[in-house]
């Protein structure tokens, strides 16, 4: 069903995101008439130009962006009656957020339901709903919406995304809040709830007596390419843990909520956060690549990447044990793990089993057999695979290791996705379900802040690991000292 129409107003609209996912993201849902024949799209940036040159600079990029990132949905031409169809929609307006006169002006051009999208760089993000607020261009009229969606980081620390949310809620309501996670709008994170809330199989099985532990990783093979600008203050804990690896953990780990109702989901959420005793310094492993080679690509070390100092000591892998203080996971370690330029590429939540409590066919192989696991396949395989025993063939009772795998593209007819469509029909829909709360946002932070805080701006316990390798040796201790292993960033 379209959402309403209504005026989809980008700030920051020359810039990457909007090129790189909104866009692409519009064309998608174009396509699938899931847009109001009234639906616009008014773009604002400082960059001088017109409708006509930041519509043609669009349907440029278009071709390169038209496809999800690993590729497999990438459209060799751009269907031009979709792409018509946004491109008569698109509007351009040269003005400076900061300057209340134009900001005012541009409130004269925006009426009826309106979304403002701030694809700024976060510090903007305070000021910038301060101004909508003054311009009166949130204000909440009877029959009409008015919402601001705000991208990621959400503030940089505990305080700092207190600050932000004070400063955002003295202006909007909650309800007009939409602070965007983009691992939300992968099908297979929300397929992690679909497993678990839609069968019966699993759910009994999802608690400490059954499970041993589970890991949550995100490893990329790129670097910090031309990022160096943004990532040098924010470093992998900032910019993977409290939010998408967050999200992950959220899915694996919430209660199930009532129904699916954005605030009884948010309310879960918010109590297993709440239930995550603050990481402990000791618990937390970081890293930084040094040169080396990455699926045989030569990459230059961190330090060595454009807008990155010599010297620096920002993390580009992170390793974090959570215990949540909760009756389900009581005594069930998380293991939490993303880095950059490492050897696969790969995000997945692996769910591991205790043993059988009886070893009953001792003295064959099975005694070296590893326990279950399951594994939820975020990117780029899409699906779940669970590792359990099966008899081998043969007349001797000799059990061996087999996958069991649910594929999405065997299942299902994929549809164009490059992971904003759900979120920008949502936003439209009024459906903030897969958006963050500002307590969500509250305690993901509460629950690293003291590792943040004992890193500070020193080098202390940083580790150089090779890039293409599978992250810093601290890593594999982290989890040694328990007895325990990380799940083969190369296996399945
Ligand atoms: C972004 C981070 O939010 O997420 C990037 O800023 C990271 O550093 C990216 O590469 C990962 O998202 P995806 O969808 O490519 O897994």
């Amino acid at each position: 069903k379209p959402a309403p129409a209504c005026t989809l107003v980008i700030f920051g609209a020359r810039g990457d995101l909007t090129k790189r996912l909104l866009i692409p993201a519009l064309y998608n849902l174009a396509g699938s008439s899931l847009l109001d024949a009234d639906f616009r799209v008014l773009g604002v940036d400082r960059v001088p130009g017109t409708a006509a040159d930041w519509r043609d600079g669009l349907a440029a990029t278009m071709q390169d962006f038209t496809k999800d990132p690993d590729g497999e949905f990438y459209t060799p031409t751009i269907d031009q009656d979709a792409w018509n169809w946004v491109a008569d929609r698109l509007d351009y307006v040269q003005a400076d957020f900061a300057d209340l006169g134009q900001m005012r002006a541009l409130a004269e051009r925006v009426k009826g339901n309106a979304v403002f999208y701030l694809a700024v760089p976060s510090r903007f993000f305070g000021p910038l709903v301060e101004m909508l607020g003054q311009a009166g261009l949130v204000t909440q009229q009877e029959g009409v919406f008015r919402r601001v969606v705000i991208e990621k980081p959400f503030g940089s620390d505990l305080a700092t995304a207190r600050a932000l949310n004070r400063q955002v809620l003295s202006v909007l309501d909650e309800q007009q809040v939409y602070r965007i996670d983009h691992f939300l709008g992968k099908e297979t994170v929300q397929n992690i709830l679909a497993m678990r809330f839609g069968n019966l199989i699993f759910e009994p099985l999802w608690r400490s007596d059954y499970i041993d532990h589970v890991q949550i990783t995100a490893a990329e093979t790129i670097g910090v390419e031309q990022r160096g600008a943004f990532y040098e203050p924010t470093g992998a804990l900032r910019d993977m843990v409290p939010n998408h690896l967050f999200q992950l953990f959220a899915m694996v780990a919430m209660e199930p909520p009532a129904s699916f109702s954005a605030e009884t989901v948010r309310t879960a959420k918010e109590q297993l956060f709440e239930s995550v005793r603050p990481v402990r310094p000791e618990d937390a492993v970081r890293g930084q690549y040094r040169a080396g080679t990455v699926e045989g690509r030569p990459v230059v070390a961190y330090r060595a990447a454009p807008g990155v100092a010599p010297d620096s000591v920002t993390e580009t892998y992170v390793a974090l044990k959570l215990h949540v203080d909760n009756w389900r996971w009581s005594g069930v370690p998380f293991y939490l793990r993303t880095g950059k330029s490492l050897g696969g590429r790969r995000t997945e939540v692996v769910v591991q089993f205790k043993k059988p409590p009886v070893a009953i066919f001792r003295g064959t192989a099975t005694d070296s057999l590893p326990p279950n696991r399951m594994i939820l396949n975020v990117q780029p395989a899409q699906g779940l695979t669970i590792e359990m025993a099966a008899k081998h063939p043969g007349p001797a009772m000799d059990l061996a290791g087999v996958q069991v795998k649910f594929r999405y593209e065997d299942a299902f007819e994929l549809q164009p996705n490059v992971g904003y469509e759900t979120l920008l029909y949502d936003c439209l829909t009024g459906d903030a379900t897969l958006f963050q709360r500002a307590d969500n946002i509250d305690a993901a932070w509460a629950a690293v802040d003291p590792v943040l805080q004992s890193w500070g701006q020193g080098a202390e316990g940083l580790e150089f690991y090779d890039a293409g390798v599978t992250g810093p040796a601290g890593a594999d201790a982290l989890l040694a000292r328990d007895g325990r292993a990380w799940y083969p960033l190369d296996g399945t």
